[in-house]
């Protein structure tokens, strides 16, 4: 097939790239590099030995983005752009709506002029907001917590709408749980800027040196250590997800929503201990408050992906904890 990559050179984007790639599928990024580097797409070609083209390209941009549209044409769209931080998202709400929202509006608009009928949605595991039970399954009820949250929840919307209105579209909402990990090659990985505000690139910059400890927010919820409880997925499983989903669904009109995530639940400490054993470095860390609007515990129930798409994630926490130390090891200022 031949795919569209948006925000193709972030994390997710890069390593889906690489299976697209690997699968004999062939690409176009669009990206406007907000938050990545040019230099993943090198390091893409080089683990692929493959090319394709990137466009430095802001899918705010209804022109440029009409250009890359006119001078290929695209069987589907695999839709990452996007900002994704939640904290900033409640300092910058209209940066986020904008973005987020407008960012895709551009987009459909695009793919309908140039009759593109397949897109697969980066959703988020945020749309359960704080989940009552466990594991969630993709009929658990949704609400959100942040601004960050609401432009997935309403854009999960949005695309339902836009497959409703044509008969033909095919849309794949990929509700991701807690991606971590990188490359084996160690040539890609996860570069936050500046100090991380999620767990694991937290957890790896404390152990090559750049960051003093890490502060666990809270040890006092329901679970069995006290500490927070997540199901961490390696982005390479991940990855591989939205190969299953764009190869088994695109043509398959309908909206079709799945949670990519293992099952399973670790816990903070558990996590700081399979980094540490991995990496062979001590995770210095300390009690803190707990973080306001954090779930006690948030695993998926992935059964519908299995039976759908045949798609599990295969690789466990020691693989996740090598892969991001092997990246963060060999790359301790990232992409920098
Ligand atoms: P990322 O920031 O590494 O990748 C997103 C990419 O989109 C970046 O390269 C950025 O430069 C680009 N981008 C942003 N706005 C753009 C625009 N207007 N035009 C063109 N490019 C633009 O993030 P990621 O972790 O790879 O996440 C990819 C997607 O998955 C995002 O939509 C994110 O919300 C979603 N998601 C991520 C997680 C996670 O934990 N990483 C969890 C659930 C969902
Ligand atoms: C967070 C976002 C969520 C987003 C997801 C992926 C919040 C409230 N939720 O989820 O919307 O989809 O990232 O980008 O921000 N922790 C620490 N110390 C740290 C960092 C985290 O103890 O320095 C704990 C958290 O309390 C949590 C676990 O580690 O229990 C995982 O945190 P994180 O990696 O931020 O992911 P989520 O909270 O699941």
């Amino acid at each position: 097939m031949k795919i569209l990559v948006t925000g193709g050179s972030g994390y997710i984007g890069s390593h889906t790239c690489v299976e697209l790639l690997n699968a004999g599928h062939e690409i176009t990024v669009v990206d406007n590099l907000s938050n990545s580097s040019e230099k993943s797409m090198e390091a893409v070609k080089k683990i692929t030995g493959k090319d394709f083209t990137f466009h430095k390209c802001d899918i705010l941009d209804y022109e440029a983005l009409t250009k890359v549209f006119d001078e290929n044409t695209f069987d589907a769209v695999i839709h990452f752009a996007g900002l994704k931080a939640v904290g900033e998202s409640c300092e910058k709400p209209i940066e986020y709506y904008h973005n987020n929202m407008t960012g895709t509006f551009v987009l459909l608009r695009v793919m309908r002029e140039h009759g593109v009928k397949n897109i697969v949605f980066s959703s988020s595991a945020t749309v359960y907001g704080v989940p009552e039970t466990v594991p969630i399954k993709e009929d658990a009820p949704l609400f959100t917590i942040n601004p960050y949250g609401s432009t997935k929840l309403m854009l999960e919307r949005v695309l339902s709408d836009v497959a409703l209105a044509d008969k033909d579209m095919s849309v794949v909402l990929l509700r991701y749980f807690n991606p971590i990990g990188a490359h084996e090659s160690g040539l890609i990985g996860e570069d936050p800027n500046g100090i991380p505000n999620n767990l694991l690139p937290y957890v790896s910059q404390v152990a090559v040196g750049r960051l003093p400890k890490v502060n666990v927010y809270g040890n006092n919820y329901p679970t069995p250590d006290g500490t927070g409880v997540r199901d961490y997925i390696h982005v390479t499983d991940l990855a591989l997800g939205h190969l299953k989903a764009v190869e088994k669904k695109a043509n398959v009109p309908g909206v079709h929503i799945y949670n990519l995530g293992t099952g399973q639940g670790y816990s903070v400490l558990q996590i700081i201990d399979a980094f540490s054993k991995a990496s062979g470095k001590e995770i210095p860390y300390v009690i803190a408050p707990n973080r306001p609007g954090d779930a006690a515990i948030c695993y998926a129930d992935a059964t519908k992906a299995k039976e759908d798409l045949d798609w599990v994630a295969e690789r466990g926490i020691e693989k996740m904890c090598q892969d991001a130390w092997n990246w963060q090891s060999k790359n301790p200022e990232g992409f920098k």
